[in-house]
């Protein structure tokens, strides 16, 4: 994998870069729908590449290791093909779901026994096995598998889960290197900078992750219960230590207006289910605000969903439409939420690669970061 930066806004920490992977190149700051169990819930491929414009889609480790199991994705061989996208694929370790989903985990220093969320069966991750898991499923970027450290942990809480990690990080790394990809391509491993809202914790870790020099960084445990301040301080200091000539990849963020702040300070690649589980909540993001489906306000409003909107659901169909097939729990009304959802952050990063480019970015993310988060 390689990175090519581009462009640096001169007024701030933003900037425009190119990931290339053997699955094809990135254009950053991307966003990067999240596609659990190999599939981004509700949306076709065609609407992914041609519509939405998606450039890389996540999977998840524990996910796809529950089902379809190892055995379907090395018989298909590998992920991209088993669900037919040919692009480039990211997927996280598990560290997150694993803490948050599975029922009675228990961590020790060997890995992280936990029980299925489906079935109540009992399964052990250690670090080699997400790689050798992560090596099945075949994406182009895997994770380093951490534990995601509750944004209310205290300080001996979050150093003792740090030590973990940065233990779990080493063996990450070494039986990375022992392995290879077993469908002909390169894989690379990102390294995650934990640290909880601790400073020192937190360029602690960053330095620790810097030295390994990867190639490409991400930074986990925000937008987990910390105050929103408190996540783009850490993201801020986390990036003064991190390479720039390392994609940086902030895990998990999130609103519109999060990802433009942290675009501002720096990071490069974002994931977030907030486009696709809140669109089916009815919840639709717009560059003029957020509209609730729901409202009685839509039930006779004929006008498009949006206006020059980044999706041809946009002027397809009209809000009174939507929040009616929402309304009535239509399998549609959840495809078009969906779609309009992506198609709106992923044109939000192609506009701030474009302004970044062009040099104006700040002014331009100062108007979009209170537009994007009216209520409508
Ligand atoms: N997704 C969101 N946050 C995290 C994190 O801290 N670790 C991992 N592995 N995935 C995440």
């Amino acid at each position: 994998m390689k990175f090519e930066l581009q462009h640096t806004d001169p007024r701030s920490n933003a900037r425009a870069g190119v990931i290339t992977t053997d699955h094809g190149h990135i254009e950053t700051p991307v966003f990067m729908p999240v596609g659990t169990i190999g599939s981004v819930k509700a949306v076709q491929m065609t609407e992914l590449k041609e519509d939405i414009k998606a450039q890389i889609i996540l999977g998840n480790t524990y996910h796809l290791y529950l089902r379809p199991g190892l055995k379907v994705l090395e018989g298909a061989g590998g992920l991209h093909r088993f669900n037919s996208w040919n692009r480039p694929i990211l997927t996280d370790s598990g560290g997150f779901q694993v803490f948050s989903l599975a029922g009675n985990r228990k961590l020790t220093e060997e890995g992280a026994e936990f029980r299925s969320h489906i079935d109540g069966s009992k399964h052990f991750f250690t670090p080699e096995k997400v790689m050798d898991i992560q090596r099945t499923i075949g994406a182009d970027i895997i994770m380093a598998f951490d534990e995601c450290t509750p944004g209310d942990a205290d300080y001996a809480y979050a150093k003792k889960s740090l030590d973990l990690t940065e233990r779990w990080l080493k063996r990450c790394i070494d039986r990375f290197k022992e392995t290879e990809c077993p469908y002909g391509y390169r894989q690379t491993l990102f390294p995650i900078v934990q640290g909880c809202v601790f400073p020192d914790l937190r360029r602690r870790a960053a330095e620790n992750v810097a030295s390994l020099e990867a190639d490409g960084n991400a930074i986990g445990g925000l937008a987990v219960g910390e105050p929103t301040e408190k996540m783009y301080e850490m993201v801020e200091l986390v990036n003064e230590i991190l390479p720039k000539d390392k994609p940086r990849y902030l895990m998990g963020v999130g609103t519109p207006a999060n990802l433009l702040e942290a675009v501002e300070r720096g990071v490069d690649m974002f994931d977030c289910i907030m486009p696709t589980r809140n669109g089916r909540n009815g919840q639709i993001f717009t560059k003029n605000g957020i509209l609730n489906m729901r409202n009685e306000r839509w039930k006779e409003d004929f006008s498009p969903i949006e206006e020059e909107g980044a999706s041809f659901v946009d002027t397809l169909y009209s809000k009174a439409y939507l929040r009616h097939l929402i309304n009535t729990n239509e399998i549609l009304g959840l495809q078009i939420a969906s779609v309009h959802n992506l198609a709106f952050y992923t044109w939000l990063m192609r506009e701030a690669r474009k302004h970044i480019i062009e040099g104006d970015f700040s002014s331009w993310k100062r108007i979009m970061v209170e537009r994007t988060m009216q209520r409508l």
